[in-house]
């Protein structure tokens, strides 16, 4: 572990970056991974396998991930729809390329995910399955038989898995069901099935659920059925080792200070209480949904860098918290255009860099945040 954490930070540390730098970038950066190990924490990012998109074959994408990452995770390529075209077929090309880069440029790979908890994003053929005369298992065999034969297949390479996805609903807090869980007969014993499965095949794994429940006003639901969600997990011994805290977060206007001391006092209740349990927790999908903040880019990313800082403070002053994924490093791959276009129809800047692979504050935001975190110890 020691070997490779000297390793890259010399690495990053030594070389001049292949792209353009700006704003309060210095030119001979260190890569935010080099950053965070100095603190005993790991920065990370998605990449996708889409040959022009946010992908280890785009050049200049590639040189960001190899700069700033020392883990990565695939935005697509290891959910259902991409790896489970039909029922008895699996196709794992597209996520054995990642895997592969990610090997060769000697950067862990987390999995995402074995279970998408939303009927939207499970394969259309899931939801017309015929499963039978006896369909609770029917049901457990085909989730039992998917999650074996990617944790198998990726064997000690993936040391932590987002084992289930987003299974609580934002607005009620109740449990998400999709035609699998409703064949096995309810949510709950799904989502075990899924941990228990997983952690059998993959005893070394750190096992996450993952959701969007976030600090801002709107989400107090969601979070109450989180906690639920991981007590029930406690008290019937499922192996759930952390939470992903995904980390989608929005600005809601100009006072980023004023809107983050809003927000710091009930997230911290709720951290608090899911660290009490005995979870760890990621930060497993890092953007800023630039909202309510003025078209000029610079303010823009003076405000989203500002919020963001902030919110990574109160987040790393949690020991149980060593893993920072950003959800794709370029303003120009983003999902969150597509997802949420701003109403002005101003181009989203919500990730590290701008369209054009240059480096803006919200990148210098969150290597000072980790320059000032605590060191976790080893
Ligand atoms: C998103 C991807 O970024 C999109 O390309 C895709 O169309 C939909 O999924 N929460 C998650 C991620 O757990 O998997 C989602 O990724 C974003 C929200």
């Amino acid at each position: 572990m020691s070997e490779k954490i000297t390793r890259r930070a010399s690495l990053a540390g030594a070389v001049a970056l292949p792209f353009a730098l700006s704003g309060n970038a210095p030119a001979a950066e260190v890569g935010l991974d080099a950053v965070a190990r100095g603190r005993g924490m790991r920065f990370g990012s998605a990449l996708s396998a889409r040959a022009q998109g946010a992908s280890m074959d785009n050049p200049a994408y590639a040189a960001l991930l190899r700069a700033d990452c020392g883990l990565l995770v695939a935005e697509n390529e290891m959910k259902w729809q991409h790896l489970r075209p039909a029922p008895g077929k699996f196709d794992f090309a597209a996520f054995d390329r990642i895997m592969a880069w990610g090997t060769a440029n000697h950067m862990a790979v987390r999995g995402h995910n074995l279970l998408w908890q939303r009927r939207k994003w499970m394969p259309v053929w899931l939801e017309k399955y015929d499963f039978g005369a006896r369909p609770a298992r029917a049901a457990a065999d085909i989730l039992v038989e998917h999650i074996t034969t990617v944790t198998k297949r990726y064997g000690k390479r993936i040391e932590s898995y987002d084992v289930v996805n987003e299974a609580v609903t934002p607005e009620t807090g109740a449990l998400e069901e999709t035609a699998l869980s409703q064949a096995m007969g309810g949510t709950e014993a799904t989502l075990d099935l899924a941990f228990r499965t997983a952690h059998a095949q993959a005893p070394h794994a750190e096992l996450v659920y993952n959701d969007y429940m976030s600090w801002e006003p709107g989400n107090a639901a969601h979070r109450a059925g989180v906690l639920r969600l991981l007590e029930g997990f406690r008290r019937r011994g499922v192996p759930v080792h952390a939470l992903g805290v995904q980390s989608h977060i929005v600005t809601a206007g100009p006072d980023t200070s004023g809107s983050a001391r809003g927000y710091e006092r009930n997230w911290r209740q709720f951290l608090d209480a899911v660290t009490g349990m005995g979870y760890r927790l990621l930060i497993t999908e890092l953007d800023v949904r630039d909202n309510g903040l003025p078209a000029d880019p610079a303010v823009r990313d003076r405000g989203v860098a500002d919020y963001a800082r902030r919110y990574l403070d109160v987040m790393f002053s949690y020991p149980q918290l060593r893993d920072v994924v950003a959800w794709g490093l370029c303003d120009r791959f983003s999902w969150i255009g597509p997802f949420e276009p701003r109403p002005d129809k101003a181009a989203r800047r919500p990730c590290p860099y701008d369209a054009d692979y240059r480096a803006k504050p919200l990148r210098a935001a969150i290597a000072a945040a980790f320059a000032r975190a605590p060191a976790r110890g080893t």
